[in-house]
């Protein structure tokens, strides 16, 4: 459990966070074909490679792959796990299946994938991966999310949890709450503690060791469609109010997801918590990022335009390394914008 915490801490360590590339072959290959690519395993290969040899490693202290990268090499045969592992990136793996309904609640969802994890577990480990990723989602909506819903969700996250330490995986938690709708933050705010508490009571059920577990949670704020929107300032006191009642410090660090945030409002949002957290002395686990789309859209932007010869060689790559240092700086509350 040692050796496990300690990759706990190092994927939460100050100044940095982690990169979220773990999205299913389905999600890479929307954003792919939006910018006019076909949906390969060439070119998913070649696009996650920008960021996996970018340089990025005085940001990023993590990696999350999907099942496929972890197993692809470089344009230059070296294995992605070890482009990673070469600049102190630790690599990660999503384990989950995708979502599935949950029976009798109407637009809720549960997160497949239980009944392979311990072997799938093993096979990462001996892979090179570290630590790994399962991801529950919760829909604001009228009457959600259920009882059942927020009850087999935080169970499932913690059975995950459970068998990824005993597996040698340090388990990111991911209990996501969607930011779809137009509920305000104080409905969003009294959705993320219940479903924060549940979680973290299920970890106790299922003895997990806190000290080897990240929790990737949503930042508390308003639904994507909501009338009054919220300041950077409301969302960090909202944010920090729920972490504070509901997840305890022997948590090492909070690994927030961006959940459809522009790059810019989800860094802004980032820098806005830690700075807060600093002025309140309430920075009892590291506040960092593992975002996806947030470190990602201007990459693929610029990687197009570079394959299209309108950008010059390198630059998506210079991109990659600009924004992960932007959210590093986040992570500390000095991202000056
Ligand atoms: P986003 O930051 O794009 O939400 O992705 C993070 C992630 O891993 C979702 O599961």
């Amino acid at each position: 459990m040692d050796q496990l915490r300690d990759v706990a801490c190092r994927l939460s360590e100050p100044g940095k966070g982690i990169l979220a590339s773990d999205e299913s072959t389905g999600t890479i290959g929307k954003r792919l074909e939006k910018a006019g690519l076909n949906n390969t395993e060439d070119i998913r290969k070649a696009y996650r490679e920008q960021f996996y040899t970018a340089g990025i490693g005085c940001s990023i202290s993590g990696a999350i792959l999907y099942k496929e990268t972890l197993y692809q090499t470089s344009s230059q045969d070296v294995p992605f796990v070890d482009c990673l592992t070469r600049q102190a990136v630790l690599p990660g793996i999503k384990v989950d299946q995708g979502l599935v309904p949950v029976e009798g609640c109407e637009g809720e969802s549960s997160t497949r994938g239980l009944d392979r994890l311990e072997a799938d577990c093993k096979s990462y480990r001996q892979q090179g991966a570290r630590f790994c990723k399962w991801r529950a989602a919760l829909r604001i909506g009228i009457g959600t999310p259920s009882q059942k819903a927020i009850g087999i969700n935080a169970q499932q996250l913690a059975q995950y949890a459970a068998v990824a330490q005993a597996c040698d995986l340090v388990p990111v938690v991911e209990p996501e709450i969607l930011i779809d709708g137009d509920h305000g933050i104080h409905r969003s705010s009294a959705v993320s503690q219940e479903v924060l508490q549940a979680c973290i009571a299920q970890l106790w059920r299922h003895n997990v060791d806190l000290e080897a577990t990240l929790l990737k949670p949503m930042m508390v704020m308003p639904g994507a469609d909501a009338q009054s929107k919220a300041s950077p300032e409301d969302v960090s006191c909202a944010t920090l109010d729920a972490l504070r009642r509901c997840v305890p410090p022997a948590v090492p660090g909070i690994m927030f997801l961006s959940g459809g945030l522009s790059e810019e409002e989800a860094t802004v949002y980032l820098n806005s918590i830690n700075k807060h957290a600093i002025e309140h002395n309430a920075r009892h686990w590291a506040l960092s990022f593992s975002f996806g789309r947030a470190l990602q859209a201007s990459v693929l932007k610029l990687w197009v335009a570079e394959r299209e010869g309108k950008a010059s060689p390198g630059k998506a790559k210079e991109m990659a390394s600009a924004v992960a240092a932007a959210n590093a700086a986040a992570s500390l509350g000095r991202y000056q914008g």
